[in-house]
């Protein structure tokens, strides 16, 4: 399977960017891989391709941070706190999946069972202090 080594920070954000060229909304995300190997990261360039300027930041006690002013809006989902489906639902997740716009999801294995076929799965694996390998999975 493709796998892209990406050297530092700028580099993972710069991916995720690439992402953004022929999204119309409606596509969703999900981002795998342990605390802290780069899925905000990867959150920062989607948001910074969609031409969203403002700051990205995952306060714990927010489950949906909201993006609006880009060329879409982006909700991104950190479900580190959610225990699976049930509770998801009854938070409301299922409005976004999918959304009016993009929807990028951390912590995705949260709720599997509510991902359509269509969700774009990526995984991140930490190589060293600095390097990350992140590839698609089908
Ligand atoms: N190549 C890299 N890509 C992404 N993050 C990196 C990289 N090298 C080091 N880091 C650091 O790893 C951390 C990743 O944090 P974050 O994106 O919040 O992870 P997650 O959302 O997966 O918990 C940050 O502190 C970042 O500076
Ligand atoms: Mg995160």
């Amino acid at each position: 399977m493709a796998l892209t080594i990406l050297n530092n920070v700028e580099a993972t954000q710069a991916f995720a960017e690439t992402w953004t060229t022929d999204l119309t909304g409606g596509e969703i995300f999900a981002l795998h891989g342990v605390l802290g190997s780069g899925k905000t990261q990867l959150v920062k360039g989607l948001v910074r391709g969609l031409g969203y300027r403002g700051p990205v930041t995952s306060p714990t006690f927010t489950l949906v941070h909201e993006y609006l002013g880009g060329r879409l809006p982006i909700y991104h989902l950190d479900l580190y706190r959610i225990q699976g489906e049930k509770e998801a639902i009854e938070i409301g997740i299922e409005e976004y999946i999918p959304s009016d716009g993009v929807t990028v999801i951390e912590w995705p294995e949260r709720i599997a069972a509510l991902l359509p076929p269509q969700t774009m799965h990526w995984e991140l694996e930490v190589v060293s202090l600095t390097e990350r390998v992140v590839r698609r999975r089908e």
